[in-house]
């Protein structure tokens, strides 16, 4: 297997808006961060993945773009940003930045542009098509609700967004369009940053649903489902490769929605020159019913994330490269959903934490991920800012009449407005995110969960991150060894066994509250064992078999004879 820096790595989300505020005005911004780098550099993360700084509306936080190459005025300035990336470098920590070239803001001058007429230059940059019947080209639904086409008065045509009706879709099959995203793409990677985190970026090649009109109009092809990893991504991310990624020294990181370990392997296969590694979201929807949307939620059956990260381990082995994740700007905390962020709030975070870390891939941790952050449950609904959650809302409860309490628990447990309160610092008003008032309110745990307490206790959430950043570096099994699960049955414990040479790591992790019995399969044998890390004093020596206490977490080094 090829030895690279970003294999070794390890990243931490910032999430601009929600990180820290300098001036007052209730929104995180860019010298918030350079304030907390001795932070990072402390817990010893070696890349920022850091969410969009760039000029937008923000009808979506910074992921509807209006100008690829400025910075958003709220967060700074360019000069600040360039300030931002030399810290980071002087520091030896790099920076990833977000592309998101999927869709741009409607304010962005080339939709502006595109709107205007149907033969003006930049009109094939976004995808128009006529309505069939007086109704949109096809029935997709855009994430964040209603249909995915939005009817524009000006040409009479309708435009698709995938997302919101501010974030139109770019039209990849455009290769004007193509080269100037590669020219901003080189805009930054010649101010030196080190990577990109490639928003949906299996979503730009769609030509072959999008059946011309003509064929719906007499009756050649009806409308097509929406689907991801259309038939050119594989071209368009080649062609970038070989133009722009080849020639800098970068990490690439890919979201795919909807992705399988086959198709990962042709995003991430390092012969086939596309991105180093992909975040797949299979596991993000093992606490969702079948069929039905995010927020229908059921409770995780360990056996099924098990079954599913274990196989993204053994597929991706040698083929590819895995990032490993439990959260981002996305999704709810870890420790609410699948550990418990009441009485073994430590415990279970440590747990969960050490099970994703002690696998192979690049390990991502979000912003107040390492002081065990929990979602939130603000009381209205006017109090959430997240467009997804607001629009769902309306649907279910003004259109649908459902009822509005179950409506407010599913948003308890999955709105991205958990992973957005504002981090935590310390007890001071606000968690010490800003002077002024939050552009979202802070977490009311914040006066027990921040980060100054973190850093005073030596037991804490915060100092175990930190020793599994360590560990990394100090054993190459834990990133390039080979992968096995053991007790795959087993209905609470989450094991497994890494090999290399004549060392393996053994991987324990108890994921509820009852104590659980831990039996060491017959064909482990080893000659000497070390404890390199748990949750718990542990005092036994033995290891065949053993309890686990609530949400108990080791990590054994065991020395054994090559077979
Ligand atoms: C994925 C991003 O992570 C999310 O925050 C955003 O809303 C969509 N892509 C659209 O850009």
């Amino acid at each position: 297997m090829n030895k690279h820096w970003w294999k070794e790595s390890v990243v931490y989300q910032i999430y601009p808006r929600s990180f820290v505020d300098s001036d007052g005005d209730g929104i995180g911004d860019i010298q918030g961060i350079l304030s907390k780098l001795d932070y990072l550099k402390d817990l010893g993360i070696d890349v920022v993945w850091l969410s969009p700084v760039y000029t937008s509306p923000n009808d979506d936080n910074g992921y509807d773009i209006s100008d690829y190459q400025d910075i958003m005025a709220e967060f700074g300035t360019m000069q600040d940003w360039e300030q931002l990336l030399a810290e980071m470098h002087k520091r030896g920590i790099r920076l990833v930045m977000d592309l998101v070239v999927n869709h741009t803001s409607d304010e962005h001058a080339w939709f502006a542009e595109s709107r205007k007429s149907k033969d003006n230059p930049y009109r094939d940059y976004y995808i128009w098509r006529p309505g069939l019947d007086g109704k949109a080209p096809t029935d997709w639904r855009a994430s964040f609700g209603g249909s995915a086409w939005e009817y524009d008065e000006a040409t009479g045509e309708y435009f698709l967004h995938m997302f919101s009706k501010k974030q139109p879709d770019l039209n990849w099959e455009n290769s004007a369009l193509r080269q100037e995203i590669y020219n901003m793409m080189r805009f930054w990677l010649d101010k030196g940053i080190d990577g990109f985190r490639m928003d949906v970026i299996n979503m730009i090649s769609k030509k072959e649903f999008l059946a011309p009109y003509e064929d719906f109009m007499n009756g050649k092809a009806e409308n097509n489902g929406y689907e991801p990893n259309g038939e050119r991504v594989h071209d368009f991310l080649q062609e970038m490769n070989r133009e722009v990624l080849s020639h800098y020294d970068i990490m690439t990181v890919g979201e795919c929605p909807g992705v399988t370990p086959e198709q990962a392997q042709l995003y991430t296969d390092e012969d086939r020159h596309e991105l180093n590694m992909i975040f797949q979201f299979e596991h993000m929807s093992l606490d969702k019913q079948k069929g039905l949307r995010k927020w229908d939620v059921k409770p995780l059956y360990l056996p099924d994330l098990k079954a599913n990260l274990s196989k993204w381990q053994k597929q991706l082995h040698n083929k590819g490269w895995n990032s490993l994740y439990w959260n981002n700007h996305d999704q709810p905390r870890i420790v609410s959903r699948f550990g418990n962020d009441r009485e073994y709030r430590v415990e279970s975070a440590k747990m969960l934490a050490t099970v994703l870390h002690m696998m192979q891939g690049t390990p991502y941790i979000y912003q107040g991920e390492e002081i065990g952050m929990t979602n939130v449950r603000y009381k209205t609904i006017e109090e959430y800012k997240d467009i997804e959650t607001l629009n769902m809302y309306k649907e279910r409860v003004f259109e649908q009449k459902r009822d509005p309490g179950e409506v407010m628990e599913s948003i308890y447990a999955k709105s991205r407005d958990n992973a957005r309160t504002p981090m935590q610092w310390d007890n001071s008003r606000h968690a010490g995110f800003t002077a002024g008032e939050p552009w979202i309110q802070v977490n009311p745990n914040y006066t027990d969960i921040n980060v100054a307490q973190a850093l005073k206790e030596p037991d804490s959430i915060f100092y175990y991150y930190k020793k599994l950043i360590e560990l990394r570096r100090q054993y190459e099994i834990i990133i390039y060894g080979s992968y096995e699960l053991i007790l795959e049955n087993h209905e609470s414990i989450f094991a497994y066994i890494r090999t290399m040479g004549n060392q393996k790591l053994l991987v324990i992790a108890n994921f509820y509250q009852a104590e659980a019995v831990f039996t060491l399969p017959k064909d482990i044998s080893f000659i000497s064992k070390e404890l390199l890390i748990g949750n718990y004093h542990v005092e036994e020596e033995e290891i065949k078999q053993f309890t686990l206490r609530s949400y108990e977490s080791r990590v054994y080094k065991l020395d054994c004879t090559v077979q």
